[in-house]
């Protein structure tokens, strides 16, 4: 791509600045002749060098600063690094270390990234969204920070997660990261720790009312209509019941989706329908018990029974082998604190607040932690799970790695290895008994990245539920079957990019065949995704710089 930059200004353009790499032709052409040493490395050498020096460092947050640092600089080297190698580097960039980058945002604050957009704007929204450089964004990821992780409010410290949620979708999926806007909507936080830190980068005000926050939003989902007419709006990290009740808010009328309510579902179906292969049954067969009943749980249990309705199930059927479990005890009918989405999933059962009772009784196939709680599986969960099935399926989605409901080595442990077993985070293989497990890790970045290069190819108008399940489909089918024998339930982190080439092929086809493409229908999908993909490569010509398309 042609640019009017020059000199120091090129140079301070991370989507354009090249480093080490500019020839002598784009040196006297972008006049930066003596600005950079005068030598004209490849970005082989310049990856060595950045390997190098991560290596000097000694944890995951100084190499994640390291990192962002070299985004600010260089964009392209940076995706280069990340992709070079990303079942590294993804845990770098994002989870587990975003977590502690979140806790520690206001002190380890460098640069400005993405936008911050305070509720003190209410009425200027629009002019705020105009202040961005580029005009033509694809996704805004948009949190409030009211659930954070695991971690709860964190205010503005929760500026972290919309930033290294958008890098996902380029180094997962090869979204061009021009198109991508993270964005922290400032509605104050509760959390007295930070609202009392000086260093603290956000508002320092309590939250408001529901009604006050909502019209907020309402505001920034219409400007961004107007101001990026082909954005869709990713919500992240909202508080369970905003995350639900915002997502149906806008579904039917604009382009968004939750990734919370969404993506986690679909990556958790993607591992439920690859449980039952390994056990030879059947989705419809299993019978699910959810520990926690939050944003997280409530997508997954509605995708769920949205997957099983497309098998022919009755919807009612479907919503009767799913239970749930909170922090007040089992859903069930006599409970008065359940909220409007929570009651398909109460069923008549006498009132309890022991877990372990719970299975007894419900007899569950699967259970499934989405509780923030580390350790809630404990030894006796596991084996009641285990005195009741063959093969155990236990799915301990919370993050970090700390709030995991049980480890893997607890999981196959405690269950004598029969537990079919994924974390939300990634766990190390286990070896017991002369066998070798492989716990997955049923991380959302299977599956946003490819809905989300689905989305840009097709510049589909909705998201839907459908491209979710589409999706989970799509990596469950893409696991060989020799690592699916050993436990695996998703595909190898090390070859993402091309898992997501193919689950995005399979969604952008849902997205033509449901009438919601704003392009016209290629021939081959696969190939029509593989034209969007990004390349982090520099262009050879002088006097253009960067930025793949
Ligand atoms: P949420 O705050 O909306 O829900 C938490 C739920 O857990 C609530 O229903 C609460 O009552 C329940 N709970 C809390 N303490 C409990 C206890 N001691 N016993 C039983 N239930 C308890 O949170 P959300 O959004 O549903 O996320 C939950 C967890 O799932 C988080 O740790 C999050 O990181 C994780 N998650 C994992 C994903 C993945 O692995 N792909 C994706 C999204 C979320």
């Amino acid at each position: 791509m042609a640019t009017n930059k020059h000199g120091m200004d090129l140079l301070q353009d991370p989507s354009l600045n090249k480093s080490t790499a500019f020839t002598e032709a784009e040196k006297q052409a972008l006049g930066i002749v003596g600005l950079v040493p005068d030598i004209t490395e490849s970005m082989d050498v310049q990856l060595n060098r950045v390997r190098m020096q991560l290596g000097h460092k000694t944890t995951d947050l100084e190499r994640y600063i390291y990192l962002i640092n070299l985004l600010d600089h260089d964009e392209t080297l940076f995706y280069r690094t990340i992709m070079s190698e990303p079942a590294y580097f993804l845990p770098i960039v994002y989870d587990p270390t975003i977590g502690e980058a979140c806790l520690k945002f206001g002190h380890i604050y460098r640069q400005t990234r993405g936008m911050y957009l305070s509720m003190t704007r209410r009425g200027k929204v629009k002019e705020v969204l105009r202040n961005w450089p580029q005009k033509d964004i694809r996704f805004i990821c948009v949190t409030d920070a009211g659930r954070i992780l695991g971690l709860g409010d964190l205010g503005a410290n929760g500026a972290g997660i919309p930033i290294g949620k958008l890098q996902l979708y380029t180094a997962c999926a090869g979204v061009p990261p021009q198109y991508l806007l993270p964005m922290y909507l400032d509605a104050g936080t509760n959390n007295e720790q930070y609202l009392q830190d000086p260093l603290y980068l956000g508002m320092r005000k309590t939250r408001p009312p529901t009604e006050e926050l909502y019209s907020f939003v309402d505001e920034f989902v219409e400007a961004v209509q107007e101001v990026f007419p082909k954005c869709c709006i990713h919500f992240e990290d909202w508080t369970g019941v905003d995350a639900v009740h915002l997502l149906k808010r806008y579904r039917d009328k604009c382009c968004v989706y939750n990734d919370d309510v969404q993506g986690t579902a679909g990556i958790t179906l993607a591992g439920m329908i690859n449980a039952a292969k390994l056990k030879g049954t059947n989705l419809k067969d299993e019978k699910y018990l959810f520990l926690g009943a939050g944003s997280a749980a409530i997508g997954l249990a509605d995708l769920l029974c949205s997957a099983l309705v497309a098998h022919g199930m009755a919807l009612e059927d479907a919503q009767s082998r799913v239970y749930m479990f909170d922090i007040n005890g089992l859903l069930e009918t006599t409970r008065k604190d359940l909220v409007d989405f929570q009651k398909p999933y109460a069923h008549k059962h006498a009132p309890t607040r022991d877990f372990v009772a719970a299975i007894e009784s419900i007899k569950p196939t699967t259970i499934i932690g989405v509780s923030t709680v580390g350790g809630a599986f404990t030894q006796k969960v596991i084996e009641a799970m285990s005195r009741i099935n063959e093969r155990p399926v236990v799915l301990a989605l919370s993050n970090p790695t700390e709030h995991a409901e049980c480890t893997p080595e607890q999981a196959y442990t405690w269950s004598k290895g029969k537990a079919i077993y994924a974390a939300g985070v990634q766990f190390a293989p286990v070896h017991l008994n002369g066998q070798t497990f492989l716990p997955g890790q049923a991380n959302n970045f299977y599956i946003f990245p490819a809905v989300g290069m689905a989305i840009f190819a097709t510049q589909a108008s909705r998201v839907s539920d459908e491209m979710f399940i589409e999706a989970a489909h799509g990596v469950a089918d893409q696991v060989q079957p020799d690592l699916l024998k050993q436990g695996l339930l998703y595909p190898l982190q090390a070859e993402i990019l091309e898992t997501e080439i193919q689950t995005a092929a399979r969604v952008a086809k849902l997205v033509f065949d449901s009438g919601l493409a704003r392009v016209e229908r290629p021939a081959d999908m696969v190939s029509f995704i593989r034209r969007h993909v990004y390349k982090p490569g520099y262009p050879a010509e002088a006097g253009t710089a960067t930025k793949a398309a």
